[in-house]
């Protein structure tokens, strides 16, 4: 058998051909040596292989595809197993269709709900985000086709995405938003990452070194294909010499050419073109080896139907309307009954294999007379809701409200909807809210109507899925990835959203989501984490334990103590309250989806990783271990902490070498300066040591001097008639600098 080229086989020409695309869609081929072009596409939760023209907007015409869950729903099943089912069928139907990449999942981090996008990203949590976007990872390349983790990095809006700087400080850079993709990386060694659009703090995400090698290769050890995003290469020379290694779309002659005289001054090293037509030649070496079984559409239909009602987030449900007894006489209201909304706009829209309808599944599991209107004349509808037992309105934001390349300018529905939803409740208060919406919405109603169900954009058989809710065929166990707040002038990014003049600051730092309601104490709609189910869970015996590899083992018995099998989505929180930087409450940290039958306990073991638990020292540009007493939260959401313990984990040994503008305070910290300084401040200045270090003048006098630079401290001790020789102080750092060895 011969092998496959590599880059020694190629002529410079050929190397640098193979860096851009042919086409919208497709590689270069070096023909002369049997190298095809390959085909990448999206994504994320379906295949849109087009099948004229080529845009990357969502516009033209595709293939027929399983639409499955978008990542705004799928994530609310908190399932990794589910999630990696759902990647092997998406790697099968591209496989079928000689996709050898497909261009999913999206991690990005929800900062704000007004991201036009937020329906194609699994959560506000980075852990969440990495957790399942591994698990896509995975399960896609289980069929021998890659996929490509999007959008590497800060792509945390659509507003001027392809110019605006992502303004981040590195603490909320490292621990919020790289460090999703970090997992990924890690864990599933995706065959591309795809670089942003976006510039970070001033460099653009495809010619960044330090993003594209420092952090990606050097630090994670990514050995993949960076592939940028559609049109992200302005300068093809830099994005090559910083990292990149596929330009999309091609062709692009001119920037080929710009390479070569790149090549030519010297300003690119033909060893990174060697590279990066090695990587491409290895990832389509790969592609050739996908697995060919046929795809069974009814079956990707039924795990579509699977996958969505696992997605459906019961967010209230009163008195125990839900679910419907099968005789119920139901008035099914609102337009979206008929007429799904399923999916968002742009690159990820695909041409559904079929479509239910939530009205003809509700009438086919029904046994009860089931009454239609579409809400557009509300005296009708109200008529109609009170001649039922139950009525049942679907709301959401129509299909232009939200989509790839623009932000939405607010969370309400429209004014026509809620007004319809108020005479429907009037006519009859036994009303169940539907909801089909890719980012949150402010739902003025949630503490009138009884029964609220928060249906996402759910995919092609996202109908069938209502209905089984609605009747209980499926007992709903979804939780909520991100908050949805009372109001929008709650949220985070609020006041640094969209920014100005292409610049966007995310002054909220650390605090994205629910770290920024529970540290700010603000009341929400419906919480991180939280979702109801027909059946009731309780938690008892938790238990952390610190193991041999440093990671912490959290155990919970968990019973199921309602009449209905279901699952529960446990969730565990961790948080250091006496901390020396700045940290949220509590922070996710695992999860597991239990499925418990009727009175089952069963023992959840739960692992926090080590790594997770660490923050990003910016003295050292490193990730730290902070020693110390965690609390860890066992919960059924952010705001529903069922039981608590805590778990002492030693840290991670940080030194910080002392200089002459360290201060006394950290002089005083440090294990060998620390008592030859206590010692010398005593004998120079015995009058201050009395009494607690309290001043007569209630001045306390020892966080006063813990301030004062070392280095200065000379000064103050001469005005207050003290000397100190410059050269003890000197002496007094290098022997705390010795001491490390
Ligand atoms: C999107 C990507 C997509 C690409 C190709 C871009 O506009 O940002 O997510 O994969 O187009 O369609």
């Amino acid at each position: 058998m011969t092998s496959f080229p590599d880059p020694t086989d190629l002529t410079l020409e050929e190397k640098v051909s193979l860096t851009s695309g042919a086409s919208f869609w497709y590689t270069e081929a070096v023909e002369r040596l049997g190298v095809p072009a390959i085909m990448l596409t999206d994504g994320p939760h379906g295949v849109r292989k087009q099948r004229a023209g080529a845009d990357h907007l969502g516009i033209g015409d595709s293939e027929p595809a399983t639409c499955f869950p978008p990542a705004v729903a799928l994530g609310c099943s908190w399932d990794r197993d589910l999630v990696e089912r759902i990647g092997a069928a998406l790697g099968a139907e591209a496989a079928d269709r000689d996709v050898a990449v497909l261009l999913g999942p999206g991690v990005n981090i929800k900062r704000t709900p007004l991201c036009g996008r937020t329906f194609e990203y699994f959560s506000e949590d980075p852990v969440v985000s990495g957790v399942l976007g591994a698990a896509m990872v995975s399960g896609i390349q289980s069929r021998g086709v890659g996929a490509s983790v999007k959008h590497f990095a800060a792509n945390n809006q659509e507003t001027d995405r392809m110019r605006v700087s992502a303004d981040i400080d590195p603490r909320p850079l490292r621990e919020m938003y790289l460090r999703a993709f970090a997992h990924i990386v890690r864990e599933a060694q995706p065959w591309t990452v795809m670089c942003s659009y976006n510039r970070i703090n001033g460099v653009y995400a495809a010619q960044d070194p330090w993003l594209l090698t420092t952090v990606l290769r050097e630090e994670w050890g990514y050995d993949g294909v960076v592939v940028s995003d559609w049109g992200a290469v302005d300068d093809r020379a830099a994005s090559l010499a910083a990292g990149l290694d596929l330009a999309m779309p091609g062709p692009t002659h001119a920037g080929d050419a710009a390479v070569l005289a790149a090549l030519e001054a010297g300003t690119v090293d033909e060893r990174r073109v060697d590279e990066a037509a090695g990587r491409l030649l290895r990832m389509i070496d790969r592609a050739q080896h996908a697995a060919a079984d046929p795809v069974d559409a009814d079956a990707h239909h039924a795990l579509a139907r699977e996958a969505a009602g696992r997605s459906i987030v019961l967010l209230r449900n009163d008195g125990g309307l839900l679910p419907l007894r099968r005789e119920t006489a139901i008035a099914v209201i609102g337009t979206f009954a008929v007429e799904p909304r399923y999916q968002g706009g742009g690159s990820s829209k695909i041409n559904p294999t079929r479509l239910d309808t939530a009205l003809d599944e509700i009438r086919s599991l029904a046994t009860g007379p089931v009454t239609f209107d579409p809400g557009d004349r509300v005296d009708d509808a109200a008529a109609v809701a009170s001649a039922a037992d139950v009525a049942v309105v679907f709301l959401g934001l129509p299909d232009a409200a939200e989509s790839e390349g623009y932000d939405r300018d607010d969370i309400d529905l429209p004014a026509d909807q809620l007004a319809l939803l108020d005479a429907v409740v009037t006519a009859n208060p036994r009303t169940v809210v539907v909801l089909s919406n890719g980012g949150v919405v402010s739902l003025p109603f949630a503490d009138t109507v009884p029964a609220v169900l928060e249906g996402w954009l759910l995919g092609q058989a996202g109908g069938g899925a209502v209905a089984d809710v609605l009747f209980g065929v499926v007992n709903p166990s979804a939780k909520l990835t991100e908050t949805i707040p009372r109001r929008l002038q709650d949220t985070p990014a609020h006041l640094g959203f969209p920014g100005e003049h292409g610049h966007v600051r995310y002054g909220e730092g650390l605090f994205v989501g629910y770290r920024w309601y529970d540290a700010r104490d603000l009341d929400v709609a419906f919480p991180f984490g939280h979702g109801l189910s027909y059946t009731t869970f309780d938690y008892r015996d938790a238990s952390a334990a610190v193991d041999d590899a440093g990671d912490v083992t959290v155990r919970v018995s968990v019973t199921n103590t309602g009449t209905a099998a279901g699952r529960e989505v446990v969730q565990v929180y961790t948080g250091l309250p006496i901390s020396a930087v700045a940290r949220p409450p509590r922070e996710c940290k695992a999860f597991a989806s239990v499925p418990l039958d009727p009175g089952e306990t069963r023992e959840v073991v739960l692992t926090v990783r080590r790594e997770d638990l660490a923050y990003w020292d910016i003295r050292v540009d490193r990730w730290v271990v902070e020693a110390g007493v965690y609390t860890v939260d066992v919960a059924a959401s952010s705001r529903d902490i069922r039981t608590s313990v805590t778990v002492d984990v030693d840290g991670d040994d940080v030194r910080v070498p002392l200089t002459r503008m360290s201060s006394i305070g950290e002089v005083m910290a440090h294990p060998v300066a620390g008592p030859a300084l206590a010692q010398a401040m005593a004998a120079a200045m015995p009058d201050l040591s009395g009494a607690g270090g309290i001043m007569p003048e209630g001045v306390d006098i020892a966080r006063m001097l813990g301030a004062i630079p070392i280095g200065r401290a000379g000064m103050f001790a001469a005005a207050g008639g003290a000397d100190v020789d410059p050269a003890l102080i000197d002496a007094l750092l290098d022997d705390a600098d010795a001491s490390k060895d």
